[in-house]
């Protein structure tokens, strides 16, 4: 019933949707001089950008009492279209996210071949280099606390079939931010995955000791396994074991993202020549009976030194988690980032971000045996592609204790 009423919105034309713009910035107009749309709740404050449909601010407030930007970013709207050599900024990959094997896939028979943007032409990654991520989206609906894009990708586009008309909804609650997103195919079956492409920092890169996120803690409860991959990060078919206190094992109890650095075995763990991660965790939550996604988190990360704790909760059934290895130095951070008064670059270091998606198993267009096809094929009459994640915003106290998601409190706010 929800499903075939989320379709129908869905399907709408894009006008009938669209609500008054607020007056957000309360002086007549909806966006300010730099492009963006504010956004806010009770402890959370942030910004949205309509390339990609992408957050460009996100301000928690910390266990200092200071507000800290914890995402990355561009200063103003106009220098996302400009800046092409750092893409995907807290963007929406669409209309199929993370890679494609050979950009190239079947559906009844047909072969299609998908722009192919990465490795020289071997692969198709985020949707093609005119992905959703790198075209402006139509700002539908903008009120004080959320905000509505739309994109009409139409046949043909990047080498997919038909086309599909998607909307994005970010809603801002005290300490939360929601995501909801939906996609219809409108006139033939096509691949749809999307998912968040948010780099995070929660020290907003103002840890004097320390600009990388290595020092963050991750825990990934349910993801006992992941997508195993060739060195160019192409899933082979298989499903690898995270086994206990291996260097993968992120479920079996919370881990510092650099816990298991000295390991060699981490050097290729992303790739050919690449340490870290850049890794497709899977989410098995079924085989312990009826779940509600609301109800607990499919992974939490957290800062000892700012205190800031993100549970991410989502009804996706996987989680890639990338650790910016190939973050080099040339990419800057903010103006709301960072110090001015100390002689640290104002840039990302390598490994200064985690990336976090929540979305389906990577490339499951190309595993039929998976038997995944009804969460990354649509076609006109099926219902919608829909995604919802929730993500929850806290403050760690006891910073000298390890990180231990029971004990995190909002009290600090
Ligand atoms: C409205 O306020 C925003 C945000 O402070 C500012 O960027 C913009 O210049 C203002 N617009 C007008 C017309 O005063
Ligand atoms: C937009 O931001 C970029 C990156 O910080 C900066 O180089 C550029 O000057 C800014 N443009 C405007 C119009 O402010
Ligand atoms: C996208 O929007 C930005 C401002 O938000 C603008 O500077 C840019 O020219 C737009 N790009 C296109 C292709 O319309
Ligand atoms: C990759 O796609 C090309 C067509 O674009 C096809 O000729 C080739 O056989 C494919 N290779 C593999 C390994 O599937
Ligand atoms: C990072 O974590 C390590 C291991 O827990 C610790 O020894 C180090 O002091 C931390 N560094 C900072 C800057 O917090
Ligand atoms: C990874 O780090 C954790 C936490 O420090 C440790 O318990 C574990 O033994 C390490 N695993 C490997 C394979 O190095
Ligand atoms: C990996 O690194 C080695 C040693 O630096 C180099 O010879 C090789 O070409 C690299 N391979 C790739 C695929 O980048
Ligand atoms: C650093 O990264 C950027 C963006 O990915 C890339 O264009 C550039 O070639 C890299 N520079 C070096 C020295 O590797
Ligand atoms: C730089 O400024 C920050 C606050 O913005 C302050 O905490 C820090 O002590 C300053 N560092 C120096 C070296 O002055
Ligand atoms: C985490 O905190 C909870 C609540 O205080 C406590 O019951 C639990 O034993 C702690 N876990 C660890 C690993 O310290
Ligand atoms: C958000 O996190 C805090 C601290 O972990 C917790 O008390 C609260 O219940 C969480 N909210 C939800 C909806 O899970």
């Amino acid at each position: 019933m929800f499903s075939k009423l989320a379709a129908v919105a869905a399907t709408l034309p894009l006008l009938a949707l669209a609500a008054p713009l607020a007056d957000i910035v309360g002086n007549g107009s909806t966006v300010a001089d730099d492009g963006k749309y504010y956004v806010e709740s009770e402890g959370i404050r942030a910004n949205f950008i309509p390339y990609g449909a992408s957050i460009s601010n996100l301000w928690v407030t910390d266990v200092h009492g200071l507000e800290r930007d914890i995402v990355l970013g561009f200063d103003n709207a106009s220098y996302y279209g400009i800046d092409k050599q750092h893409p995907h900024l807290g963007g929406v990959p669409g209309r199929y996210a993370n890679r494609i094997k050979n950009s190239t896939f079947e559906i009844d028979g047909e072969v299609f071949h998908t722009d192919p943007n990465e490795h020289g032409g071997l692969n198709t990654l985020h949707g093609g280099s005119n992905g959703w991520d790198y075209r402006n989206w139509t700002v539908v609906a903008h009120t004080t606390d959320s905000i509505t894009f739309s994109i009409i990708d139409e046949d043909g586009e990047q080498g997919f079939p038909g086309q599909v008309i998607s909307y994005v909804t970010y809603t801002l609650t005290p300490y939360q931010w929601h995501l909801r997103m939906t996609a219809v195919a409108t006139t033939k079956k096509t691949p749809i995955m999307l998912s968040s492409h948010v780099y995070w920092n929660l020290d907003g890169f103002q840890n004097p000791d320390e600009a990388t996120a290595l020092n963050h803690t991750l825990s990934l409860p349910y993801s006992g396994q992941r997508v195993g991959t060739d060195g160019i990060l192409i899933p082979d078919g298989t499903i690898l074991p995270n086994q206990l206190y291996d260097i993968n094992d992120f479920w079996s109890s919370p881990k510092q993202l650099g816990a298991n650095f000295s390991n060699p075995d981490l050097l290729g763990n992303c790739g050919t020549n690449c340490t870290g991660y850049d890794t497709c965790y899977i989410v098995n939550r079924a085989q312990n009976g009826p779940y509600d996604w609301h109800d607990k988190p499919v992974a939490t990360l957290a800062s000892p030194w700012s205190g800031i704790q993100i549970d991410i909760f989502s009804e996706q059934e996987a989680f890639q988690v990338y650790s910016c290895g190939g973050q080099n130095g040339s990419l800057a951070i903010k103006e709301t980032q960072g110090f001015f008064n100390t002689s640290r670059p104002r840039v990302v270091p390598q490994y200064g971000c985690i990336v976090m998606e929540v979305e389906d198993w990577v490339d499951a267009i190309n595993q039929p045996e998976w038997q995944r096809s009804k969460r990354n094929i649509f076609g006109p009459g099926d219902g919608p592609y829909v995604l919802e994640a929730t993500y929850n915003f806290s403050v760690n106290h006891d910073l000298s204790a390890p990180y231990n998601a029971s004990k995190a409190t909002l009290s600090g706010y």
